[in-house]
């Protein structure tokens, strides 16, 4: 998620942005197994110059990172010469410390435990080094950051029980043009709550072109899942991935069966026209950014960033899609779960009114230490 995130915000703010494996091979399996696919191999990286070089957390990926001599030099360097680099989450102690490029394990410490939980906002700081403020805010209002940050507002109409036999099994169709941040957020956050989840492509390859660039391996064709049955079918947004989305007759087929069999559904953002175009959404409500929504149904539920009317599950766009991935955890198993999985990701879900403001009592010591204030509203 670190990873996908991080390549995202600096794509969207106009940066160029090369993805390189430290493995023998491009393709690399992140850590809920998603796959990716990296635009280069390390090695050919270290003629060029870079004005940032960025780590992602996760492990074993920071130690892999750690054990790559070639990366090694090329951060080295990149520190000697006195260009940016940057770490998050495991990252600053498990592989800048090691090499030397941290001043002390104290430094290391004062270095935010993990970032998942404000993700946007830290990687927006890195915007910040690269472009200055008012990229770093354009970038913020493309990901909607404007909205997230009061509580998580959730709203559920004619609640339902969502069950399941086995295991919860939950179908993630993507096209080219999918947003990959909900994709691997999505995938990130069932995965580590036990759900199986089946990463399907519609498109002719099932390695297939996220809306930022980052190229996303599924784990099959959608005409192989859709052999199966699951408990929830759950489109992420991006307006070109939606658009591809809606043009499969094998989803067509398998929404279909999936509303008939009195099983669940859902959608972020731009793909709530997708449900439209090919589930029945009568009486449905619904929310999605306004700039979709509001062309697609009349029936929006403003002011929601997670709408459950019975069986639809539907969410505001890319900034609450964390939220989102939790809501359906916490339908399908509850609130227990949920709140496990969000503190392994250092998110306390939900927060009371005075945790939060203890927490941005933190936040904004941190910050100053970082020195991203400026960045946030
Ligand atoms: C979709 O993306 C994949 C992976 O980058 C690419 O090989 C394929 O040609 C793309 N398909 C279309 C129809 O653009």
């Amino acid at each position: 998620m670190e990873a996908v995130i991080l390549i995202d915000v600096l794509r969207r703010a106009g940066a160029e942005v090369t993805v390189a494996s430290v493995e023998p091979q491009l393709e690399i399996e992140a850590a809920a197994g998603t796959k990716l696919v990296a635009d280069t191999s390390i090695s050919a990286c270290s003629a060029e110059l870079f004005d940032l070089v960025a780590l992602p957390g996760g492990m074993p990926g920071s130690a892999r990172l750690r054990d790559c001599e070639v990366l090694r030099g090329i951060t080295s360097k990149q520190a000697d010469e006195e260009r940016l680099y940057g770490a998050i989450c495991a990252a600053p102690a498990v592989t800048l410390l090691p090499w030397g490029l941290l001043r002390s394990q104290k430094e290391a410490d004062h270095m935010p435990p993990c970032i998942h939980g404000q993700a946007p906002h830290l990687l927006g700081s890195f915007v910040d080094q690269l472009f200055g403020e008012t990229v770093a805010k354009e970038v913020a209002e493309i990901l909607l950051m404007d909205t997230s940050d009061d509580d998580c507002r959730k709203e559920e109409l004619n609640p339902t029980e969502w069950s399941f036999e086995h295991n919860a099994r939950v179908l993630l169709p993507v096209a080219n043009g999918s947003e990959e941040i909900e994709v691997f957020t999505i995938v990130e956050i069932l995965r580590r709550a036990n759900v199986e989840v089946v990463v399907a492509s519609v498109e002719k390859s099932v390695q297939i072109l996220g809306s930022q660039g980052t190229r996303i391996v599924a784990d099959k064709f959608i005409g192989d899942a859709a052999r199966f049955d699951y408990d929830l079918i759950v489109l992420p947004g991006g307006r070109a991935g939606s658009d591809r989305l809606q043009k499969s007759k094998v989803l067509k087929k398998l929404l279909q069966e999936q509303g008939e069999g009195g099983r669940i559904y859902g959608a972020v953002c731009s793909s709530l026209s997708v449900l439209r175009e090919l589930c029945r959404l009568q009486d449905k409500r619904a929310t999605a950014h306004p700039r979709v929504g509001n062309k697609l149904m009349n029936d929006m539920v403003n002011d929601a960033n997670i709408v459950i009317d019975g069986r639809l599950i539907t969410c505001y766009g890319l900034s609450t899609v964390m939220d989102f991935a939790l809501a359906i955890v916490t339908k399908f198993f509850g609130h227990g779960r949920a709140r496990s999985v969000a503190e392994g990701l250092v998110l306390e879900y939900p927060r009371t009114w005075r945790e939060r403001e203890r927490e941005r009592e933190r936040e904004r010591e941190r910050e100053i230490m970082l020195g991203t204030l400026k960045f946030k509203p």
